[in-house]
């Protein structure tokens, strides 16, 4: 009897500091199996006391119950106590995470070549007092042609095969000269704007062609605007985006129903000086078709075209994304290869 009486103070007292000592949840869990658990030593007193005669059950008993509720008070308590602290730590330990510590040493991401070049060109337009304009892809005929004194028998139409959308007179845009129209419909002159966006062609790909691909659309109105301005504004813009003072530029009819005269512009090629594949051997690179805005375009937005004139001009973003970057096929800017993308 006094056996056990001196084992429950010995338990108690084990327990107890034990516990005192134990300081995460691995230790908790270790007095918690061999203190309460199923085998552990409170089993192991309950067990002793069936040996006992009924007095000293009488007396023991309620000892043993008394010990049991307490550990388990105990164990309790000392539980919630280090979850709360291990909470407070793990949450101290958040507060304190650097994200700039991580530095990955491998695939760093990287710009698409498209964002590259339209970043450079809204710059350089920018400098030059431009707003970037932008437009629906999925557009109206009227806004697409018919604004562009492009009407529904003109051959022109012919010139760009259109992708006809289900609901009437719907279409994905061919060109972003449709933004020309949506500009000048809510915006009084003066105005200048670059528009670089999508265009959609019902055709066959091939190295340089894709069904999808990107333009650059730019708009000028203002008073007594000419030719010789929007020379001098193609001219600062390609050498901007080749990097070259000297660029030598050619100018040859062409056209285009919405500018009068239309003219479009070659750059004397950057990568040869007597013929290459980049310039078929011709020494010449096209760049882009542009001219002065027809006055049945100004009309159709309800800009006095006896008071008003203006330049228009668009080129292939894709294309010039190609030749400064040196990229062979138009394919690779929409693949998603990843060696490809890691090149810029
Ligand atoms: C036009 O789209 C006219 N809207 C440009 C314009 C604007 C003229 C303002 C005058 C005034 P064009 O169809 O030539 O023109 O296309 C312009 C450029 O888009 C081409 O020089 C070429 O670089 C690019 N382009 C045309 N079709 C494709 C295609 N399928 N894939 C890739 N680029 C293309």
């Amino acid at each position: 009897m006094s056996t056990i009486k001196q084992q429950i103070t010995d338990t108690q007292q084990r327990f107890n500091d034990l516990l005192a000592a134990a300081n995460n949840a691995d230790a908790l869990e270790k007095i918690r199996i061999d203190f309460l658990g199923r085998k552990g030593e409170l089993t192991g007193l309950m067990q002793a006391l069936k040996t006992l005669s009924s007095d000293e059950k009488r007396e023991i008993g309620p000892l043993l119950n008394k010990l049991k509720v307490e550990l388990e008070a105990l164990y309790a308590k000392k539980k919630a106590e280090l979850e709360s602290g291990e909470y407070q730590r793990d949450a101290e330990s958040k507060s304190n995470f650097d994200v700039s510590s991580y530095v990955p040493d491998k695939l760093n991401g990287s710009l698409h070549p498209y964002t590259y070049i339209t970043q450079i060109i809204e710059n350089v337009f920018m400098t030059m007092g431009y707003q970037i304009a932008d437009g629906p892809e999925m557009e109206k005929e009227f806004y697409n042609f018919e604004a562009l004194n492009i009407p529904g028998d003109h051959p022109a139409r012919d010139m760009q095969d259109t992708i006809w959308l289900e609901m009437p007179q719907t279409l994905m845009r061919t060109h972003t000269s449709s933004v020309q129209i949506h500009t000048m419909q809510n915006t009084k002159p003066p105005l200048a704007i670059v528009a670089p966006g999508r265009a959609y062609r019902f055709e066959a790909t091939d190295a340089s062609h894709d069904y999808v691909f990107k333009q650059c659309e730019g708009l000028l109105v203002g008073k007594d605007i000419s030719m010789s301005n929007l020379l001098a504004t193609t001219k600062t813009f390609l050498q901007a985006i080749f990097e070259k003072d000297e660029l030598v530029l050619r100018v040859r009819p062409g056209y285009f129903p919405f500018v009068e005269p239309g003219i479009e512009i070659d750059i004397q090629c950057i990568f040869c000086t007597n013929g290459c594949s980049t310039c078929k051997k011709s020494r010449w690179i096209e760049c882009m078709g542009a001219g002065l805005v027809n006055p049945h375009v100004l009309s159709h937005c309800n800009i006095d075209s006896r008071e008003y004139s203006g330049f228009a001009f668009g080129f292939g973003l894709t294309r010039l994304a190609m030749l400064k970057y040196g990229i062979s096929d138009i394919r690779m800017l929409h693949n998603n290869s990843v060696e490809f993308l890691e090149q810029f």
